[in-house]
């Protein structure tokens, strides 16, 4: 699968990319490299660790490397790193399927947590000392979606959060409110904003609604948390047992094993009269029997980038239906800020399923691929 398959798309939004900043000026060449556990520790003398993509072939052309930390330069902030989440995107980055046009030293994860040590000049946002995370599109501050924003996208066009200090464009970066862990903290960006700008900007999702979330992974588990947070009654689907209830101990109403039951759709149709809103974090795979389980006038929200199907999606009940269909990329700052507060306001806690050291990135990436967990994977940083 190249890139252009995995995200289903013309080349337009990789334009974008290619003649914004790419490379940004933030990928920083690295002192010296070494695999995991080879590498000199951070210290004081001014030197720090960071993963970058390397060869991007598979996960373990990942290289751990060596830098002198940079000093944060015109609008850029220094962060000392906590936690970072991986996201089904990053596995792709990492095997080079995904804008593979990068530099081996670019550093991948859009998504994490950490104190600001130092900010360039122009920063006012921000202050040294402050808990942060950072939006995926740091460019993207508010308004509708613009495949521009891909010139700065965290982890991707830019350097990303793997690393023990990083420089994050200041644009993008936003306190964390306290009584939001570093857990979930690390997970908003990516995952969890993607989940809200689903339901509250596209789907507007309201108390008693019904919402379909696929699968366990971390953008439907986080749609799972903000739809009962809004008084949805929410519906998941999973190829295990074990997850699915794990899910009802989370407030999932309704799940359906979708590897057992072939039919999901119409037995999910059946049993609740249908969702009116749809999370469709598979793609165009499971695009059919995502609309066979909608309620007339649903919304399906297309968040999942599996490649087209053989058999093209025939789209039962569109028209008479009257459904609706919206594919979505991550979301704007001012989206990931209202989410933050709901997060604050409303105690929630991201559903994890693995932490790993930062010496044992490529485990985490293999554990990820895996799928064997619920939830995200996440990287402690100081472990
Ligand atoms: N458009 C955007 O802005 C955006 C943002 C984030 C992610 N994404 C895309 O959204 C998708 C999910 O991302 P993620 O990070 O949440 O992935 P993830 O954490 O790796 O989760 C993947 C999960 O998908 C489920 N799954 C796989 N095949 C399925 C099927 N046929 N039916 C139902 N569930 C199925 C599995 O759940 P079980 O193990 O329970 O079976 C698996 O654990 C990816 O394609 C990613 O690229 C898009």
């Amino acid at each position: 699968m190249n890139r252009r398959e995995f995200l289903g798309t013309t080349a337009a939004a990789a334009g974008g990319a290619a003649s914004g900043l790419a490379g940004g000026g933030l990928a920083l060449a690295a002192t010296g490299e070494a695999t995991a556990g080879g590498a000199e520790a951070s210290s004081a003398s001014g030197h720090s660790r960071v993963w970058q993509v390397g060869a991007a072939g598979d996960f373990d052309t990942l290289r751990l490397a060596t830098r002198e930390t940079p000093r944060p330069g015109r609008d850029e902030v220094l962060v000392d790193v906590h936690m970072s989440g991986l996201a089904a995107r990053d596995q792709a980055i990492v095997r080079g399927w995904f804008l593979e046009d990068k530099p081996p030293t670019r550093i991948p994860l859009s998504e994490g947590v950490g104190t600001v040590a130092a900010v360039g000049e122009g920063v006012t946002g921000v202050a040294v000392g402050e808990r942060v995370t950072c939006a995926h599109f740091a460019r993207w501050i508010s308004g509708p979606w613009d495949p521009v924003n891909y010139a700065v996208d965290v982890g991707n066009t830019v350097d990303g959060w793997l690393g023990e200090r990083v420089l994050l464009p200041a644009s993008g970066v936003l306190r964390v409110p306290e009584g939001v862990d570093d857990r979930t903290a690390a997970t908003v960006s990516g995952s969890g904003v993607t989940a809200w700008q689903a339901l509250h900007e596209v789907a507007r999702v309201r108390a008693g609604d019904t919402v379909l979330t696929l699968g366990t992974g971390g953008v439907s588990t986080w749609g799972l948390l903000i739809a009962k947070a809004a008084g949805a009654r929410v519906v998941m689907t999973s190829s295990s047992d074990e997850k699915l209830a794990q899910m009802r101990a989370l407030g999932a109403d309704v799940t359906v094993n979708y590897r057992r039951h072939r039919d999901w759709g119409e037995r999910i149709h059946a049993e609740t009269g249908g969702a009116n809103i749809v999370l469709e974090t598979v793609g165009r795979i499971t695009l059919d029997r995502s609309m066979q389980a909608c309620a007339n006038n649903a919304m399906v929200v297309m968040i999942g980038t599996t490649p087209l199907p053989e058999r093209l999606p025939e789209m039962p009940g569109l028209y008479v239906r009257n459904l609706g269909l919206r594919a979505i990329s991550n979301g704007s700052r001012d989206m990931l800020a209202a989410l933050l507060r709901a997060v604050a306001a409303n105690g929630i806690e991201a559903v994890v399923g693995g932490v790993f050291g930062f010496e044992d990135v490529v485990a985490a990436f293999e554990y990820a691929a895996a799928a064997d967990h619920a939830g995200k994977v996440l990287i402690d940083h100081r472990l």
